[in-house]
């Protein structure tokens, strides 16, 4: 591999176009990091998709605490998930096939969630006691693009307040972090009441992008996109990006991996089977932010 990344070469790594990888990959890299942004995925793509064998949490699933809602509500929200999740990466039917079924998922739950009066106040704690963990090596990640004043988009069909929590209690909510999400609505007295906006869920991000992209200044005249995501949904985050150069796409195949092997690597530039590390993306990374020594 003539790149000077030898993370590239890991057992986990697919990739379609190997030479086009690289090409785009010093493409970004003589451009300098000025001309970057990173689009990203939360749940299961910056955190982790299972550690010691058990799942998880996404940030729905770390509202599954006693502090925010009962017995009853868990049960009904695990019966969605059982029903749901198995359509949401099923490898026989389209996006489009998808879209209705996935709605139909988000508004039960968020239904759900807002019956139970849930607390702002209780949020940091269920954070605080809950399994959400981001992927090994998430610090050098944030870290870098904050440092380079890379822009870091982070385009999730999760919960917005539970996931800037969840980064917040990590210790890497840097200035250069923007985020579209489902925003939970209080009222007066800190009780959840709604959520806002527009409902964003895995195969919808590419309205939300254009919805977007025009509020988001600091993200324009940067034609490079580094996207990561762990849903062919997610393909669609960097729609909002006007006159892109090179978009560099990664994707992390968690589950299915045999069923969806072939879509991903069809679909994403780069394909991480079963890597719980940001270590490919960190390579990529400090390669394109490395002003021009001998490469
Ligand atoms: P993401 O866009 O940050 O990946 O968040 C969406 C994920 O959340 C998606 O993969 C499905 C998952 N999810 C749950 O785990 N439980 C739920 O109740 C819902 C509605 C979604
Ligand atoms: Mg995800």
């Amino acid at each position: 591999f003539p790149l000077q990344i030898p993370e590239l070469a890991k057992g986990t790594v697919l990739m379609r176009e190997r030479s086009k990888v690289e090409e785009t990959i010093q493409a970004m890299q003589r451009a300098g990091a000025g001309s970057l942004q990173v689009i990203s995925d939360f749940d299961m793509t910056l955190t982790r998709f299972a550690h010691n064998g058990m799942r998880v949490p996404t940030t729905h699933n770390i509202l599954d605490n006693r502090l925010l809602i009962n017995e009853d509500c868990t049960r009904r929200i695990r019966e969605l998930l059982n029903t749901y999740y198995p359509i949401e990466i099923d490898a026989s039917r389209t996006a489009e096939e998808k879209q209705p079924l996935m709605v139909e998922w988000w508004t039960k739950v968020h239904e759900l969630l807002i019956q139970q009066k849930i607390r702002k106040d209780m949020l940091a704690r269920a954070v605080k006691e809950s399994s959400a963990m981001l992927r090994e090596g998430y610090k050098v990640f944030f870290d870098r693009l904050a440092e380079h004043q890379v822009p870091l988009l982070i385009f999730s069909a999760g919960i917005g307040d539970i996931l800037e929590e969840v980064i917040r209690q990590n210790h890497v909510f840097h200035p250069n972090l923007h985020i579209i999400s489902n925003y939970m609505d209080f009222d007066r007295t800190g009780v959840l009441q709604a959520f806002k906006g527009q409902l964003i869920h895995t195969f919808n991000k590419r309205e939300g992008a254009l919805l977007h992209a025009a509020h988001l200044r600091e993200l324009q005249g940067r034609p490079n996109v580094l996207l990561l995501g762990d849903s062919l949904g997610d393909l669609t985050m960097a729609d909002g990006v006007s006159q892109p150069q090179n978009i560099l796409t990664i994707g992390f195949l968690n589950d299915q991996v045999e069923e969806r092997k072939e879509s991903y690597v069809n679909s994403f530039d780069i394909v991480l089977v079963k890597d719980e590390t940001m270590d490919v993306p960190n390579a990529v990374l400090s390669y394109i932010t490395s002003a021009g020594d001998a490469k």
